[in-house]
């Protein structure tokens, strides 16, 4: 059966889009059939491409990211089966849209599929770091992404 899936971060031009990329590539890879999106908390860079270091980036790795950000808006909680957001400030902003304590328990933390990197409780804002910082979460990404992927063919959550 085809899932869903949103991921949030806040400004939704680093972290969530190439979340978003990293997510596609598996779907492809393993036929997963999967309907992807990325969205914000903040709606200030709304409309832009993602952040051209992160773009930058992730084109190393062979991620062509080509999501325009957008806001967050209550009816993502109907369109998408999961919301995957980033970090505990996202989670806050994402909990408190939620329509419903069931549409609340669609959200996830992307750290709860973080198992290579098991000391991480969050993706870091890489918005005010250096190179390595986008390096970083794309680390973190392509873990959480295989995890998530094996979560979904197999959903207990841990
Ligand atoms: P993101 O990074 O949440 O991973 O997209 C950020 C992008 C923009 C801002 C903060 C974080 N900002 O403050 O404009």
């Amino acid at each position: 059966m085809k899932k869903s899936i949103l991921f949030v971060c806040l400004g939704n031009i680093c972290r969530s889009p190439a979340a978003e990329g990293v997510m596609r590539r598996i779907a492809q890879q393993e036929a997963l059939d999967l309907e992807i999106d990325s969205a914000g908390t903040y709606g200030g860079h709304a409309g832009e491409l993602p952040d051209s270091r992160m773009r930058s980036a992730a084109a190393n790795r062979g991620y062509r990211l080509t999501h325009r950000s957008r806001k967050i808006r209550e009816e993502d909680f109907d369109a998408f089966d999961l919301i995957v957001v980033m970090d505990d400030m996202n989670y806050e902003a994402v909990h408190r849209l939620a329509p419903s304590p069931e549409a609340a328990r669609k959200i996830f933390r992307m750290a709860e599929f973080l198992h290579a990197h098991p000391g991480r409780t969050y993706v870091p804002d890489p918005y005010y770091e250096g190179r390595e910082g986008f390096e970083v979460v794309l680390d973190l990404l392509e873990d959480g992404c295989r995890e998530l992927a094996e979560y979904l063919k197999n959903p207990v959550r841990s």
